[in-house]
Order: C-alpha cells, then sequence, then structure tokens
C-alpha cells in the first residue's frame, strides 16, 4: 500500500488526537506507584479517553483484550492488564496506549519506573528514549526512511543493548497500522524517501540483554527471552520541510 501523505485538514486533526493521547500519557504518569496493579492502569487510561469523547484504538485491534497495554520489566510489549499484576517498587513498567479523534489515530509509548529503580533500569529507559530523538534527527522530507532505523541502531548498540527486531514501528492515520514499517535496527537498504506530510509511529523496544523476544502462551504478550529488562519509547510523528513535529509531545 502506497504510504498516505495527510492534507492539511487531517494534519490538524492528526494534531489533536496525539495532543488528547498526550495528556493521556501524562496523567497515567502521575498515577503509578507501588501497589497498583496493570489492571488499574487500563481503567484509568480506557476511562480517559472515553470522557475526551474518543475511542481506545487497541481495544479488541485483532482480538487484543484492553484498551492500554502495560507491559512489566522482562515484558517488551502487549502485556495484558490484569487484576492480579501488582506493580511493585523497583520495577519498570511499559505503558502503550492509543485513541482515535474524529477518525484519526494516535500512538505513544513509554517506559516509567516504580518508585526507586536500579541505576542500570535508569539507564536502559534513558538510552531507549534518546534512541527515539537521535532516529527522528533524521526525519525529515528528502531523506531515506531507513535513515531513522540507522541513527536508532548506531546510537543503542553503542551501549551494548538488543534492539528487538521481530516488532517495528510504522505509518499512521486513518488506521492504527499503516505503511511504511520502520525497523529499529540497521537497514541495508534505504527505504522510501520520506514527505511533507507522512505521519509515523517511531517507536524503538530495547533490551538490556539480547534482541531476541518470545510470545508468553496468552498470545499477546512480549518477552525477553533472556529474561533482561527492556524499555519502549515511541511517539506519532509529522514529517515537514525542516525539523519533524512531534504530535505526542507536549
Ligand atoms: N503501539 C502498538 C503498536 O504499534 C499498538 C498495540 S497493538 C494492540 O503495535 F493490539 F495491542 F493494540
Ligand atoms: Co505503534
Amino acid at each position: 500500500m502506497a504510504v498516505s501523505i495527510k492534507s492539511e485538514r487531517e494534519i490538524e486533526l492528526m494534531r489533536e488526537s496525539c495532543r488528547l493521547l498526550a495528556k493521556v500519557h501524562q496523567e497515567l504518569e502521575h498515577a503509578i506507584r507501588p501497589g497498583m496493579t496493570t489492571m488499574d492502569i487500563d481503567i484509568m487510561g480506557d476511562k480517559m479517553i472515553r470522557d475526551m469523547g474518543c475511542v481506545p484504538n487497541f481495544k479488541n485491534y485483532n482480538g487484543y483484550p484492553a484498551s492500554i497495554c502495560v507491559s512489566v520489566n522482562d515484558e517488551v510489549v502487549h502485556g495484558i492488564p490484569s487484576r492480579k499484576r501488582i506493580l511493585q517498587e523497583g520495577d519498570i513498567v511499559s505503558l502503550d496506549a492509543g485513541l482515535i479523534y474524529k477518525g484519526y489515530h494516535s500512538d505513544a509509548a513509554r517506559t516509567h519506573a516504580v518508585g526507586r529503580i536500579s541505576p542500570e533500569a535508569e539507564n536502559l529507559i534513558r538510552v531507549t528514549k534518546q534512541s527515539f530523538f537521535e532516529g527522528i534527527k533524521m526525519a525529515k522530507a528528502g531523506n531515506h526512511l531507513h535513515d531513522i532505523s540507522n541513527a536508532i541502531d548506531a546510537y543503542v548498540t553503542s551501549f551494548g543493548y538488543g534492539i528487538v527486531r521481530d516488532l517495528v514501528g510504522h505509518g499512521i492515520g486513518t488506521h492504527l497500522h499503516e505503511d511504511p514499517q520502520i525497523p529499529n535496527f540497521a537497514q541495508r537498504r534505504k527505504g522510501i524517501r520520506l514527505e511533507a506530510g507522512m505521519t509515523l509511529a517511531v517507536e524503538p523496544m530495547i533490551n538490556m540483554g539480547r534482541a531476541d523476544v518470545e510470545w508468553l502462551d496468552d498470545d499477546w504478550t512480549v518477552v525477553t527471552e533472556d529474561g533482561s529488562l527492556s524499555a519502549h519509547y515511541e511517539n506519532t510523528i509529522l514529517i515537514t520541510d525542516g525539523e519533524p513535529e512531534i504530535l505526542t509531545l507536549y
């Protein structure tokens, strides 16, 4: 499928969708504390999205049962919220959320500390976030898609972390997942040429140990094969002729 170029009207709708999602993330971040369950986070996020008059786009997506993906420690992404999973001091928790506003999707993820965490875990979260910013330095019209992938890879690899290869970023707009796919590891080919008006979800998933992942029997939760911690950072961005606009940040 061709990569869609959004019109000025569509870009405005994407901006609003993403602005609302940024608010959801901000409130969820403030709510996190030891003793709460991963289901508490889903309930809170789902309510916030619906109270905004929006629809949680993850709910029932290919059968995914919740509105917020909550992934703890060695869970990489797509953790299923549970009443039995209680956050403990020292955990790291990745929240992935998205919503639909007037037909336009937004998608963003952050990894947070639960109380005090180890310096090693803090570093993993910091490097994962920074790898997104390193990647999008290359995200401008005229550059190639894989300039983003290569920049993320070069930065993360310098820390010895494993870059998840089985899951990638994506275009986004009237669908949650649109072309192109956006790998977070180095590519031999250049990929498509970036054009102003493309909206992309760039989302490095980084493991403290090896890159390999596996799927749990719930068919959703992706975990690191070696049990090491994993972090995730994602924003929806707009390609322009200059600096990209990061739509899911204030
Ligand atoms: N941010 C995730 C992604 O881009 C969306 C979660 S998929 C769902 O793949 F099925 F859990 F909704
Ligand atoms: Co995504």
